[in-house]
């Protein structure tokens, strides 16, 4: 049966409340087998927006093209607005982008290395090198991941030595050194148990004042927990954007429909 992929709404917001944007994105891996087809979301400030959609929709597929994680296994077309520049351009410096639009993956990723050293080894390698700089940022960036309580007294230990949900938190951290405006995360809490889920979900939304968040989750119940606006994709199409209310009690689409009717059933 021939699906209807035409979009049944996609919310906009005005220029100046975008933290970000992209304009007809569509991702072919090894260069032809296009699996995101024209994607164009605006992404609000200071709001968690979900990216929610069944395995191999192409959720990662876009949040990887996002910050140029894509480049060396697809092509890439369509704009990617940031700060009113298209950073999906050639010229831009993917490093630097990656600064202001860092990423947390699905499994917690932390450097074989003390706590500290997780957070300040990017600090470092940029030159930062005044200890009371790095022990201020080390400081602030657990804070604000929630997890400074629970490490203060253990710095210097290895970062391997906590559990699965802080080290999900300790790789936060580690992104929020570098001050980004945007953080992407991938099925962030996919790993964790339910109690970690919980403080995983708890720093986020605190972390909603100061950051605009767009996060990867198959979990509806945790999309309609902590999200303000939720992008619904099928086979690499997006078929419905809006906030995570209306997404979820009065949806546009049939398809949008039938996907959170089955996965809350
Ligand atoms: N590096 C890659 N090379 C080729 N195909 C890929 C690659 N990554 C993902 N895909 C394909 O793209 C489609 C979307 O995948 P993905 O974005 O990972 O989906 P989701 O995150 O929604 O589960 C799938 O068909 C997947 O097999
Ligand atoms: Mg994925």
């Amino acid at each position: 049966m021939e699906e209807n992929l035409t979009p049944s709404y996609i919310k906009t917001f005005d220029k100046d409340e975008r933290a970000l944007a992209t304009e007809d994105l569509s991702v072919f891996y090894g260069g032809k087998v296009q699996k995101l087809f024209d994607a164009s979301l605006q992404f609000k400030k200071n709001s968690i927006t979900a990216l929610i959609g069944a395995s191999g929709s192409g959720k990662s597929t876009f949040l990887r093209s996002l910050n140029r994680m894509n480049d060396k296994v697809a092509k890439i077309d369509g704009k990617i607005i940031f700060h009113g520049l298209d950073v999906n351009k050639p010229d831009i410096n993917v490093y630097e982008l990656r600064k202001n639009i860092g990423m947390v993956f699905q499994r917690p990723n932390p450097f074989p290395k003390s706590i500290r050293e997780n957070i300040v080894y990017a600090l470092k390698a940029n030159g930062k090198t005044d200890k009371n700089e790095l022990d201020r940022i080390v400081e602030e960036s657990l804070r604000a991941a929630a997890l400074w309580d629970e490490v203060k007294d253990k710095l210097d230990k290895s970062a391997l030595a906590l559990s699965g949900g802080q080290q999900q938190r300790l790789c936060i951290a580690r992104a929020l050194a570098v001050q980004p405006e945007i953080l992407l995360l991938d099925e962030p809490a996919s790993a964790l148990d339910p109690v970690s889920t919980s403080k995983l979900e708890d720093t986020l939304k605190q972390l909603r004042s100061e950051y605009t968040m767009i996060m990867v989750t198959h979990n509806m119940q945790q999309a309609s927990r902590i999200s303000d606006h939720t992008a619904f994709f099928h086979l690499g199409h997006v078929i419905e954007y809006n906030s995570t209310a209306e997404i979820f009690t009065n949806p546009k689409g049939q398809l949008t429909e039938d996907y959170i009717q089955g996965s809350f059933g």
